[in-house]
């Protein structure tokens, strides 16, 4: 797609974030919300400003973006924070500085890109996300899988992804990945971050059989799991897995997961992330 130039006196540039660009990518992000400007500075504290830019016009700062790669996967990134000065809007230079990103991405090989984005309907501002779906679409993103009530009751996350090699699309039955059957076991249980009540599974894969040793999660494992969490006050749990592991379905379906969608190729090609939830308030 080509790049097209926002209608704004000046030249954008999209230039690396450093340290001293904290305070005003921070305050950038707060006038949309509060939360998400703290969950950023901790994020840019704990894991760095690699990979992220900041959007200067006439010398300023007016916007960040930026993109994290996903250890253990083929070249699979996620868009990180991405947000432009409230004053600044709805020229194009969203749009400019999201698609000189992707430039960025595409220019280290990256394979795929997802973004997740909230359909939160405020009482009093309606959609707020609304014009970041229309940009990633314009941008031909495409949604891949809904979570339903993910982040409160009544607010879903969608996520959306965009292939940015050309031999990233191809018809399921033309590749073949291996089944794998892996002892797999959960260790423990979290409330998703930035959620109200949605819960997920922490799990690992344990390749080496003893002859008395564990066995893969059964039924009853999972359901020691929902008590738990319901326990805490916990509204729906969201797992994902590999497409690659058959010995998950049994279970889940018997503990009554619902299989909700897949991230296409999000491991490899050819090995989607399956995505099931399972509602707490059903039970
Ligand atoms: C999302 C954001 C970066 C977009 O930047 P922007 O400069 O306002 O958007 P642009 O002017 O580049 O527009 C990009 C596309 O979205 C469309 N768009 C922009 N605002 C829109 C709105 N309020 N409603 C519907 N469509 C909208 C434009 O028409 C354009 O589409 P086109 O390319 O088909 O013409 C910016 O609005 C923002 O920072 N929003 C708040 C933070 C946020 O939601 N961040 C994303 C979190 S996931």
């Amino acid at each position: 797609m080509e790049n097209t130039l926002p209608a704004v006196n000046g030249l954008p540039e999209l230039r690396p974030m450093y340290m001293s660009d904290l305070p005003t990518v921070v305050k950038i992000i707060d006038y949309y919300d509060d939360d998400d400007a703290e969950a950023a500075e901790a994020d840019f504290h704990n894991n760095g400003m690699e990979d992220h830019f900041v959007l200067e016009l006439d010398g300023k700062v007016i916007g960040v973006t930026g993109y994290r790669t996903v250890p253990a996967t083929d070249r699979t990134c996620w868009l990180s924070w991405t947000y432009l000065a409230n004053t600044h809007r709805g020229k194009g230079l969203g749009k400019f500085m999201t698609q000189e990103l992707i430039e960025k991405v595409k220019h280290i090989q990256g394979r795929k890109i997802f973004v997740k984005v909230s359909d939160y309907d405020d009482p009093k501002e309606g959609k707020i996300y609304a014009a970041a779906l229309a940009m990633y679409q314009s941008l031909e993103f495409i949604e891949e899988v809904r979570s339903v009530d993910f982040y409160d009751e009544g607010e879903d996350q969608m996520i959306l992804g965009l292939n940015l090699s050309d031999d990233a699309s191809f018809a399921d039955d033309e590749q073949k990945v291996a089944e794998e059957k892996p002892i797999i076991r959960f260790n423990g249980m979290h409330e998703i971050a930035e959620t109200e009540g949605a819960y997920t599974f922490r799990w690992e894969v344990r390749n080496k059989k003893k002859l008395f040793g564990k066995r893969n999660f059964t039924v009853e494992d999972l359901q020691i799991g929902l008590k738990a969490v319901k326990n805490d006050g916990g509204r729906k749990i969201f797992l994902t897995f590999p497409s690659n592991l058959p010995l998950i379905h049994t279970p889940l379906q018997a503990a009554g997961f619902k299989y909700v969608g897949q991230l296409t190729d999000y491991y490899e090609k050819g090995v989607h992330e399956f995505h099931f939830s399972h509602d707490l308030r059903n039970i």
